[in-house]
């Protein structure tokens, strides 16, 4: 496996790579690697020659009063999960590296945004598509993968790449979980011994709006009750959302119908737990 730290050498490295007709896989993320994150390698590796994996905990996607500081870092381990999952190629940049200096353009994503995750942190998603469009032009990918469990960030990455005419597929990964269901998030470690255990009941619930979703019930508001009334009995955490909207536009919804997303975000003591499922009615 290659690591590269500058802009520089691993764009001369993976041009010469497309030079002699390599296709390359992307897959960006913050490190603290976990099996979501190794799920996405391994599609990437069936899919193209070559993998190329980005670690960078970006300052400009995380709010003032968020975790960009205590977000979990351990790169000699992430180093050694990549190679032997068959990671090909390693970036992992200094935040100097990748913002030099202050940008002379802003991005601003205007739809898919103003909801779910969204709503709480402003310029989260501006923040992620200006670090994704710098990171496409460093590594020049044929396909990009990215996990479902974030799938407000799927929904605008898709949205924004369509809008700008970037050369890349999007490939969307299913949420990987622990054996209990919880979703698998670096975020994970934050939790207690009593919220690890009750940190499950919130899959439970969204399962549980699936199947009233699946009997019938077409009502939104319905859903909502029943997902937060189970997360509200069965742990200590805040409920931030449970929404129900169309997928991947997010949209409110009169009534349930064709491709929706029940979400949910919830707040234990330090952690911010997300996860979400995903349903087709018009299948
Ligand atoms: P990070 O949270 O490290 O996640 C990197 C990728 O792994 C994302 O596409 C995320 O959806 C995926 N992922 C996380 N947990 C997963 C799980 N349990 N199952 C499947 N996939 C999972 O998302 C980011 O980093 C950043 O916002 C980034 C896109 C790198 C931009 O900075």
């Amino acid at each position: 496996m290659k690591v590269f730290t500058k802009i520089k050498d691993i764009q001369e490295f993976l041009s010469e790579q497309k030079r002699n007709g390599k296709t390359i896989g992307f897959v960006p993320t913050m490190g603290y690697l976990h099996e979501g994150h190794l799920s996405l390698v391994k599609k990437a590796t069936a899919e193209n020659d070559l993998t190329v994996m980005s670690i960078f905990v970006n300052p400009i996607q995380f709010g003032p009063n968020e975790d960009f500081e205590r977000y979990p870092r351990d790169f000699d381990r992430d180093r050694k999960l990549a190679e032997d999952n068959g990671v090909d190629v390693l970036f992992h940049p200094s935040v100097e590296e990748m913002y030099p200096e202050e940008s002379i353009v802003q991005m601003n994503v205007k739809k898919r945004k103003d909801v779910l995750c969204g709503r709480t942190r402003k310029g989260h998603f501006d923040g992620v598509v200006t670090v994704l469009t710098k990171l496409f032009h460093i590594t020049m990918p044929d396909r990009a993968y990215f996990g479902l469990k974030d799938a407000q960030q799927f929904a605008i990455v898709q949205g924004f790449v369509a809008d700008l005419n970037f050369p890349i597929d999007i490939i969307g990964v299913e949420t990987v979980r622990e054996e209990d269901g919880l979703a698998k998030s670096s975020r994970n470690t934050y939790l207690s011994a009593q919220e690890r255990k009750e940190a499950p009941e919130i899959y439970q619930a969204l399962l549980k709006g699936k199947k009233a979703v699946e009997n019938g019930v077409d009502d939104p508001a319905e859903i909502v009750r029943l997902v937060s009334d189970h997360i509200r009995q069965n742990t200590g955490g805040e409920i931030d959302y449970v929404e129900v909207l169309s997928f991947p536009e997010l949209d409110p919804l009169e009534r349930i119908k064709g491709k929706v997303i029940i979400a949910t975000a919830v707040q234990f003591a330090s952690a911010r737990l997300i996860d979400n499922v995903i349903l087709d009615l018009s299948r």
